[in-house]
């Protein structure tokens, strides 16, 4: 017993070390219950036994008399290999590293916490919503970039990851979002051959425009974010100063089952900044780390107590609404409109200190779109079915089985089952006693159950038919509808141009006539006159015309792959 009462408490003086060192405890609102764990007092007594042996030691907590020294034989002679502190530290540099994200490796964030601005109690039971107005619960926000590496400059055109962990009393919720409404997809299996354009040619290791229009040029539902991409908004000045979409519909259910469909966006507070094209690139040529100091330090945001401020907004959709909707309510590339589905204003979020360990507390966070609390569900965007999967799994290769337990990543209570695996350091099961049994036992019952919230079976679409195989092979003209809408109305004069000019330069460095004339016609389904200028800038013709549907579907006969 006492060794077990050992275990427990060395876990939780290394969570009382993390939260009390990283930054997490002052970003916490005074009205956060804390999990239990956290309040027992006595680990102070042993943060300050430690504290004062503060003298440097090997990893074994050795005491090591200066971190210079190493043995050798004689004087001149080779090393001895009983010199554990200079094994010990060599072999733990050998292993710093932790694989990068497979997208979105270059990024920063902050902490802060989300605060319920409105009773929507007629929208949905998930906490906080439903802890009332006025409830706060602690974040960790990340920002990010999505094809560069863990060093590429922070400013490069790219769409912005912009993802939200929530730590509520219901267990972690992740809104993992981009600064955009849209998603260049709307099949799942396209996710990792449309990055693989991005990234790195596997031959050259460069960034090849060529492969990144030949794909676009072959995917065109893409447009509409293509679009966003190519105008200034597409190199965002800060990440303070940029709003973030959730793209995907969401389910948003009331305790009696009934449910609505929901979109989220967060507005920045601080106005939004974007650099032009030349702006961007000198700034990545003079700082590649502009937006991540931006964030804590240059313009004194953070430090000085100016601190970012977004509110969060939902657009709701009935059930019945979906049905006469002109497009697929589950389609990630096309918007709701503000004016038939109005923004609602439902919290705020504030971000209010700086990590004190960016490996710990940025480096280490795993974000997942299936992290939801009771009263969120997924729709049956199969963008999202597939995210549900990948985020989980990409963290367990990338921080190992046990993820959830690192401090910046654990929920406030956990019990489960959950035993052993790398790293295992609360002796399993969350905070339970690492003795109670592994599986619901009918004795010294570890865990206590709450009824369903809801009926599941309720709030599903009826599956009628037998399995089918998908994929977007065909485009139709209403896929271009939004795009020119962004064109026409909601760009302004100087996006329209940044637009056409940024795309310019890109296609000019196209080295296939092919790529760059279905390109081409891929904007001229948009727009007549955006594709007659952004022609003139390549030395083409576009070969379609936007307002007729057989002229448009001839752009489509690019597509290399078509259902017969
Ligand atoms: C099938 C489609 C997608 C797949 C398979 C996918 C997969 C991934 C993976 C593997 C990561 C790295 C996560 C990590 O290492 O912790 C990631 C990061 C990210 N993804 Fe996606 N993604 C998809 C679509 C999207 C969409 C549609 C959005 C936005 C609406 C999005 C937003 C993000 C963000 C913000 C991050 C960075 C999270 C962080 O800061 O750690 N992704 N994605």
């Amino acid at each position: 017993m006492e060794q077990i009462e050992a275990k427990s408490f060395l876990y939780h003086v290394v969570l009382f070390y993390e939260f009390t060192h990283s930054g997490f405890k002052s970003s916490v609102p005074t009205r956060m219950k804390f999990s239990p764990v956290l309040q027992l007092l006595p680990f102070l007594l042993v943060s300050a036994t430690v504290a004062q042996n503060d003298s440097y030691t090997d990893g074994s907590g050795h005491p090591v008399a200066s971190p210079y020294d190493y043995q050798r034989a004689g004087t001149r002679g080779p090393l001895l290999l009983q010199d554990f502190h200079l094994i010990d530290l060599l072999s733990h540099f050998d292993r710093e590293r932790i694989p990068e994200r497979v997208v979105h490796a270059k990024g920063s964030g902050a902490h802060g916490y989300f605060e319920v601005t409105r009773d929507i109690s007629n929208i949905t039971m998930a906490a906080p919503f439903s802890e009332g107005v006025g409830t706060q619960v602690p974040l960790t926000m990340r920002f990010s970039t999505v094809a560069g590496e863990s060093g590429s400059p922070d400013t490069n055109r790219d769409p912005r990851g912009f993802a939200i962990k929530m730590r509520t009393s219901q267990g972690i919720w992740d809104w993992v979002f981009n600064n955009t409404p849209v998603f260049f997809l709307r099949d799942p299996t396209k996710f990792p051959l449309f990055i693989h354009s991005q990234k790195r040619d596997p031959q050259t290791n460069l960034r090849n425009a060529t492969l990144q229009w030949d794909y676009w040029s072959q995917n065109q539902e893409a447009i509409y974010q293509i679009m966003i991409l190519f105008s200034d908004r597409g190199t965002p000045q800060s990440w303070a100063q940029m709003d973030g979409w959730s793209g995907h519909t969401y389910k948003w259910v009331k305790a009696d089952g009934t449910w609505s469909y929901v979109q989220l966006k967060i507005t920045s507070q601080q106005g939004i900044a974007n650099f032009n094209a030349t702006e961007a690139l000198a700034t990545a040529a003079m700082n590649p780390d502009h937006n991540t100091q931006d964030l804590r330090q240059v313009t004194d945001r953070i430090e000085a107590g100016n601190f970012p401020t977004w509110t969060v907004a939902i657009q709701t959709m009935s059930p019945e609404q979906s049905l006469s909707f002109k497009y697929d309510v589950n389609d990630l590339t096309k918007i709701w409109p503000e004016d038939e589905y109005p923004l609602l204003e439902i919290g705020k979020i504030v971000l209010n200190k700086n990590p004190e360990n960016w490996f710990s507390e940025i480096e280490q966070l795993a974000f997942s779109p299936s992290n939801m609390v009771p009263g969120a569900e997924p729709s049956n965007d199969p963008v999202l079915q597939a995210r549900l999967f990948a985020y989980p799994d990409t963290a367990r290769h990338r921080l190992g089985p046990n993820y959830m337990e690192i401090p910046v990543n654990c929920p406030i209570a956990v019990h489960n089952f959950q035993r052993a695996a790398w790293m295992r350091i609360d002796g399993g099961a969350g905070t339970l006693p690492p003795n109670a049994p592994n599986y619901p036992s009918s004795f010294n019952p570890p865990v206590s159950f709450v009824q369903r919230p809801y009926n599941l079976s309720a709030i599903a679409d009826p599956i009628v038919g037998p399995a089918t195989t998908q994929g977007s092979y065909q485009l139709s003209l209403l896929d271009f509808e939004q795009p020119n809408t962004l064109y026409n109305t909601e760009f302004s004069e100087s996006e329209r141009q940044s637009l056409v000019s940024n795309v310019i330069t890109a296609l000019n460095t196209v080295t296939s006539q092919d790529i760059q004339q279905r390109s081409l016609d891929m904007f001229a389904c948009v727009d007549d006159k955006l594709g007659a200028a952004i022609g003139a800038g390549i030395g083409l013709t576009p070969q379609v015309r936007s307002d007729s549907l057989d002229q448009a579907s001839s752009a489509f006969i690019y597509l290399l792959i078509s259902v017969k």
